[in-house]
């Protein structure tokens, strides 16, 4: 039987658990750190202490980047396997590479030659553009839209609905802010917001 451990027991982990219900895994199992009990359908069964114990995929649903960062690396020294989920009605360009335990969502689209890092969240209905290279434990929140060529550093946090422009840079450590349009390279990390985005 194909089983998954998803490890947050959020929101989050409730769209995550979805996608891995759509491409195959007929048993999933919830670990949480502070939640115990169920999250809808499904058990969890108990904290990060048990990640040994289950011989099963594995993949990490927290929203804040330096915690999934955390956990994604105690999973990997554990030799667990983290799958990249994509749900089926995500489009992906046959030539885009994606890092292991990296999620895409529904209706999200990542065009050819787009480089995704590890540990990424490609969230519902967000565009990643031809020839992106996206860093490591990057979330591109729903609704937000990354134009061709855009790099981004570790840690990036694109906020709902803010757009990228084309050729842009962004270091690591930078939140931009629900609906800014970054329209220059940022180069400090911190948070953006507005448009054109500016440091708060
Ligand atoms: C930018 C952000 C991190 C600021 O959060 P915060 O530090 O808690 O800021 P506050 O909510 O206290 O707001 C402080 C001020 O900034 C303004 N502000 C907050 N977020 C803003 C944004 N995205 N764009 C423009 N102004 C914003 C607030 O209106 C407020 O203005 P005021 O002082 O005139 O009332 C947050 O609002 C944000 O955009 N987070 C991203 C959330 C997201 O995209 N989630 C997606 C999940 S998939």
């Amino acid at each position: 039987m194909k089983s998954i451990v998803i490890i947050g027991a959020s929101g989050h982990g409730k769209v995550i658990a979805d996608i891995a219900k759509n491409v195959g895994y007929e048993k999933i199992t919830f670990l949480d750190d502070g939640r115990a009990g169920a999250l809808g359908a499904y058990e969890i069964a108990g904290d990060t202490s048990l990640i040994e114990s289950f011989d099963a995929d594995f993949f990490v649903a927290i929203g804040n980047g330096a915690v999934r960062k955390r956990i994604f690396e105690a999973v990997k020294k554990k030799d667990k396997r983290l799958p990249v989920l994509i749900h089926p009605a995500a489009i992906v360009a046959e030539s885009v590479k994606i890092g292991e335990g990296t999620a895409v969502m529904a209706g999200a689209v990542i065009n050819p030659d787009a480089v995704i890092g590890e540990g990424s969240i490609i969230n519902t209905s967000a565009s990643v553009d031809h020839d992106c290279v996206i860093g490591a434990f990057n979330h591109i929140s729903v609704g937000s839209h990354i134009a061709g060529s855009v790099v981004t550093g570790e840690n990036v946090w694109i906020g709902a609905g803010a757009t990228v422009s084309n050729n842009i840079t962004i270091c690591s450590n930078v939140l931009l802010g629900a609906g800014a349009v970054a329209v220059k390279n940022i180069t400090e990390e911190g948070t953006y917001i507005g448009v054109p985005a500016r440091k708060k």
